[in-house]
């Protein structure tokens, strides 16, 4: 035991001593309106909430840097593409997919120019930007009292069968406040006619905005009080994903990506639910039972997702695990010189998702897939189409949740001897690195066929992202982040690895050695090795809940609201993923009895009226604090 340890060790009994004795203060019901304080701890004041914070600070100054650093500031380049909600017809070229499109807005020369390629031939189509106007009754889809501005007509690009392209001055219309682009028929309104659709995401659209000199608009609508910012953007963001139903079968994006289950879930959660619960929704409603497979989905947590259309949605699917939606500010499609549509970024391969691909249309796409009353998928009918003030918000959610910047591991010592020489590996004999770069200081914008579908032959077939202009090519699946990995299984996109080991044990077998992308790779790594490397991403793990719970217990502890008792349950959950993802290995004790200390705090202050967590809290981060002592011998940085 270190000396600190010891330290705290000892004053830490009075402390447990009190709490304990409160609670049961508490259970025997101490008159209403008397407040339960611990006469030994010093109590923090409650500050009162600051102003609104920016609660995506890091993410958008992550963004903005790459997006200068890419030049997008001065030549911006966005994909267009088909989109199942919002898309008025489906037009295919000669090799059955629909087309790919992309236009730039030239700061330079105010000049607008887009190519579309793959489509059928003889199309006769124009441009148009379209910037959403809020209001009663209206929808994220182009409708009489929005903002259009024509920008001209395609013309055909000659020897290119299906290929066509624009090229206009727009002068100061290239400053026009774009929510999205669309490519019309020609002579129809954007309002009438849809043929390819791209949305600007929320962060374009701030960094376009602040460089004339403008706000983001205003916020309207419910905001939730139990997520950990004062930003009234992701509260609002917050509300809609927990809560709202978008009229449809009753599922809400949480009945998937729960808040306690680090924004995921798995079969063993699934089985605790009620019959009642909206996931099963399928199970009672004949209109909707061919929406899951019931089996796969209580059995091994796989949903179904028609991914390469809805034209045959009960044949023509697959079968794939959730993933969890944190740090999607580091894997999402930011300006990355992938000029064509649908960005290969969100979801397990990035196909299927709607217009561009991304996350701001990425949530319609989900409203459309899994919050459907019938299997026709009528928009408007089946389900309430979002407005762009919801896709803004939800957008704004899924960017504050999880990392908001890439972490130094280089520098980063864990004191597990298992974990430091599984950093080793990790960056040298395993290779990972050359793959899962959110490791190394790099944002992710990868994917690969490493051969993961074949472990599930049973599965209906899923060929992963299919061949896109970029040239990444059929059967490739993203590269996910790892920080969160282990206390998130089953991994990978079929849920065939039960847990970190196994994903680790993969990389040596022989279905990752001859599939395309490990035929490249001979990674050797004896039984112990394994371990050491799955050891390191469960301390990096447990580190980085260490830092989501202290966020949330910062926040309870500077905020009063009644939406601290849902953030301490949330905060309660991840301590307890930590506490497992170690001591499932055995690894680190002394950061497991630290962080036993902080979930027994944060329950004993769940139990207690807000107006006494403060110094709950105060406790708490103190034991966070000596937890992430235990797991690191040397971090510089002082991250997590
Ligand atoms: C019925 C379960 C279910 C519901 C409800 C659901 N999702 Fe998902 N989500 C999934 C599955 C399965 C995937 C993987 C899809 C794929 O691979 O294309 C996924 C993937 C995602 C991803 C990609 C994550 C990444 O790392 O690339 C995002 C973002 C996402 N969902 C957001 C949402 C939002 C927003 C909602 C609500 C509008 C929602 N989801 C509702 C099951 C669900
Ligand atoms: C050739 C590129 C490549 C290399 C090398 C690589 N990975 Fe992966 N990794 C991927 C891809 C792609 C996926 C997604 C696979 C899928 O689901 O089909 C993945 C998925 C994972 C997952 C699952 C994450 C989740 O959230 O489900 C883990 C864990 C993982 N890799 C760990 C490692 C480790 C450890 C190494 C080094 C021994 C490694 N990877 C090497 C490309 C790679």
């Amino acid at each position: 035991m270190r000396k600190t340890d010891a330290l705290l060790h000892n004053a830490r009994s009075p402390f447990f001593a009190v709490l304990a004795s409160m609670t049961v203060a508490a259970c025997g019901g101490a008159p209403a309106g008397t407040d339960i304080v611990p006469s030994e701890i010093n109590v923090a004041s409650s500050e009162a909430a600051a102003t609104t914070e920016d609660g995506l600070a890091d993410a958008y100054a992550t963004f903005k840097t790459a997006l200068i650093n890419d030049g997008f500031d001065q030549f911006f380049t966005m994909g267009i593409g088909f989109h199942p909600a919002l898309s008025t017809e489906k037009v295919v070229g000669a090799s059955g997919q629909t087309p790919s499109a992309a236009v730039t807005l030239d700061f330079t020369t105010t000049n607008v120019r887009s190519t579309i390629i793959g489509g059928p031939a003889n199309l006769q189509l124009d441009l148009w930007f379209v910037k959403n106007v809020a209001g009663s009754g209206r929808t994220v889809r182009p409708e009489t009292g929005d903002l259009l501005f024509k920008v001209g007509s395609f013309q055909p690009i000659s020897g290119e069968v299906g290929s066509y392209s624009i090229s206009k001055d727009v002068g100061t219309n290239i400053n026009f406040d774009l929510d999205m682009v669309v490519v019309t028929r020609r002579g129809q309104s954007p309002t009438a006619s849809r043929v390819l659709v791209g949305s600007r995401t929320l962060f374009e659209k701030r960094f376009f905005r602040e460089k004339l000199g403008k706000t983001l608009d205003p916020v309207t609508g419910t905001l939730a009080n139990n997520v950990e910012t004062t930003d009234a953007l992701v509260e609002r963001g917050a509300q809609l994903f927990f809560n709202e139903t978008f009229g449809g079968n009753g599922r809400t994006c949480g009945t998937c990506h729960r808040a306690e289950r680090s924004l995921t879930i798995d079969a063993a959660f699934i089985a605790t639910l009620p019959q009642s619960d909206p996931l099963f929704v399928f199970e009672t409603n004949p209109a909707l039972a061919q929406l899951e497979d019931s089996t796969l989905l209580r059995q091994r947590g796989l949903i179904r997702e028609n991914l390469d259309g809805f034209e045959d949605p009960t044949h023509k699917f697959v079968e794939r695990g959730i993933p969890h939606t944190l740090s999607l500010s580091l894997t999402d499609g930011r300006p990355n010189g992938i000029e064509f549509s649908p960005q290969l970024q969100l979801g397990w391969s990035g196909d299927g998702a709607p217009g561009r691909g991304t996350l701001n249309e990425f949530s319609f796409g989900a409203i459309f897939q899994h919050f459907t009353k019938t299997l026709s998928r009528r928009p408007g009918v089946d389900f309430r189409i979002p407005t762009q003030e919801e896709l803004d918000s939800l957008e704004a959610f899924q960017m504050f949740t999880g990392r908001q910047k890439t972490n130094n591991i280089d520098n980063l010592v864990p004191r597990e001897a298992r974990a430091s020489n599984g950093k080793a590996l990790f960056f040298n004999q395993g290779q990972c690195q050359a793959c899962h770069n959110d490791l190394a200081s790099t944002t992710i914008d990868n994917n690969f066929d490493t051969g993961v579908r074949n472990l599930t032959p049973e599965l209906p077939v899923d060929d992963g992202a299919a061949e896109d202009p970029g040239g990444r090519g059929q059967g490739t699946f993203n590269v996910p982040p790892l920080l969160e990995a282990a206390d998130t299984a089953p991994l990978f996109h079929n849920n065939a690895a039960a847990d970190i080991e196994a994903a680790v044990a993969f990389y040596v077998s022989d279905t990752f050695r001859n599939s395309p992308a490990g035929a490249g790779f001979n990674i050797v790594l004896t039984a112990s090795q394994q371990t050491d490397l799955a050891a390191f991403l469960r301390v990096l793990n447990a580190a980085e809940n260490v830092r989501q719970v202290r966020k949330r217990v910062d926040f309870v502890r500077t905020h009063r609201s009644s939406g601290n008792t849902s953030l301490l349950t949330a905060a309660i959950a991840d301590t307890g993923d930590a506490i497992n993802v170690l001591s499932a290995k055995g690894l680190n004790a002394a950061a497991v009895s630290e962080l036993r200390d902080v979930k027994q705090t944060l329950e004993i202050a769940k139990g207690n009226a807000d107006a006494n967590r403060p110094s709950f809290m105060q406790h708490a981060l103190t034991f966070l604090n000596l937890a992430k002592g235990e797991l690191f011998s040397a971090n510089p940085d002082n991250q997590f």
